[in-house]
């Protein structure tokens, strides 16, 4: 959101901009480490084209960053969910004979990378008054705002929340072989209030956001120069 990518453009070092589509760029130096920030848009298909965006520019690891709606029953409003791996719950080709969530041809799951998801809870776990925890992220094209929405991607995936783009971006990578980790923040819980949670909670699960990407920046910078 513009909301999280401001907080980080403003200390962008040697900032440049490049272009694609509509898609902006912003190239520079943040915490000693090279990095693109970008904005993923909303939906699967954004965030994929974006995604392609950021791997043709050099991107060797994505760190993708938002807000979510909280499936497992612990997760309340501001803790942080970092993915063990993301599933699309809005696939379903069951009637070839396929298992819920599965795109022919692709693994039922993407895995997300064991450094950086790493990397992410450890800079998680200095947001202070917030839990973090490893989990599934499941994505599809859906805002989901019931009770029956929430059981549902509980009962079918175990997933710990939900969003509109993270599974996307994992599958390009993935193609890719290039490492990558979704983290989210919990705006709401996925039930009837989400819609009001969402709006109310983002500007303090956008700074949450800012700190975890530094935090995982200056722990891979120090890595570097080790
Ligand atoms: N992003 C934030 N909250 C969400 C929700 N309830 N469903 C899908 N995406 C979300």
């Amino acid at each position: 959101m513009d909301e999280e990518i401001e907080l980080l453009l403003g200390d962008l070092q040697e900032h440049t901009e490049l272009t694609f589509s509509g898609v902006t760029l912003h190239k520079g130096m943040l915490d000693g480490v090279p990095v693109l920030v970008t904005r993923g848009g909303i939906g699967k298909v954004n965030a994929a084209m974006t995604t392609t965006y950021l791997l043709q520019q050099g991107a060797s690891r994505v760190i993708f960053t938002g807000v979510a709606g909280g499936v497992h029953p612990d997760l309340r409003v501001g803790d942080i969910v970092v993915s063990t791996d993301l599933v699309q719950h809005d696939v379903d080709v069951t009637a070839l004979g396929y298992g819920l969530g599965t795109i022919p041809g692709e693994e039922p799951a993407w895995q997300a990378d064991k450094h950086l998801h790493e990397l992410a809870l450890e800079a998680a776990r200095d947001v202070d008054g917030v839990q973090v925890v490893a989990g599934r992220v499941a994505s599809g094209d859906q805002f989901i705002a019931s009770r029956e929405g929430v059981q549902r991607l509980w009962k079918d995936y175990k997933a710990s929340c939900a969003e509109m783009e993270g599974a996307a971006v994992a599958q390009v990578c993935a193609k890719a072989g290039v490492p990558f980790v979704v983290i989210r923040s919990i705006s709401d819980t996925a039930d009837h209030d989400a819609n009001v949670d969402y709006r109310t909670f983002m500007p303090l699960v956008a700074r949450h956001a800012k700190q975890v990407v530094r935090g995982m920046l200056s722990r891979l910078s120090a890595q570097s120069s080790a």
